[in-house]
């Protein structure tokens, strides 16, 4: 988490798991979840965001399911393998969780509706 903003009570989250054969085993998923519970539970955030290459389905996939929801658009943002390329922006608020963030969520993808507990 980082660049978090105590006023406005949001933080951006990164993620990298940089060993391949580690990927796609569900511990992005995990990570992603147990970063927001502490955004919101430990650190009292009220909002997180971040923004991801527009062709990285995997991690499109991950965030969706673990919340987050398409809010934008940075058009040609992100200098990659010899191009200009969109970011999308991704954001995820205490109440889309329910309330502080720490009930069980609301609108979480129905198949992963794992209660951040
Ligand atoms: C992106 C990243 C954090 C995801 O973590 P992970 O552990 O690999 O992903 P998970 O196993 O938790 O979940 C992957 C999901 O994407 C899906 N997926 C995988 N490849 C996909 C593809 N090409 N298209 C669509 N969905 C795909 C999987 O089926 C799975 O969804 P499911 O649980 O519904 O089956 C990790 O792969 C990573 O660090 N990659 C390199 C760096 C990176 O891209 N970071 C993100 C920058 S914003």
């Amino acid at each position: 988490m980082t660049d978090i903003d105590w006023v406005s009570r949001h933080g951006y989250l990164g993620i990298f798991i940089g060993e391949t054969e580690h990927q796609s085993k569900g511990h992005g998923r995990q990570a992603v979840r147990l970063m927001l519970r502490h955004a919101f539970r430990d650190l009292g955030l009220h909002r997180v965001y971040l923004t991801v290459l527009e062709d990285n389905p995997r991690a499109l996939r991950v965030y969706e399911k673990c919340g987050f929801v398409v809010e934008g658009r940075l058009r040609q943002h992100a200098y990659k393998r010899g191009q200009f390329r969109d970011l999308i922006l991704m954001g995820i608020c205490a109440d889309d969780l329910g309330g502080d963030g720490a009930d069980k969520p609301t609108r979480v993808g129905q198949d992963n509706s794992t209660p951040l507990t």
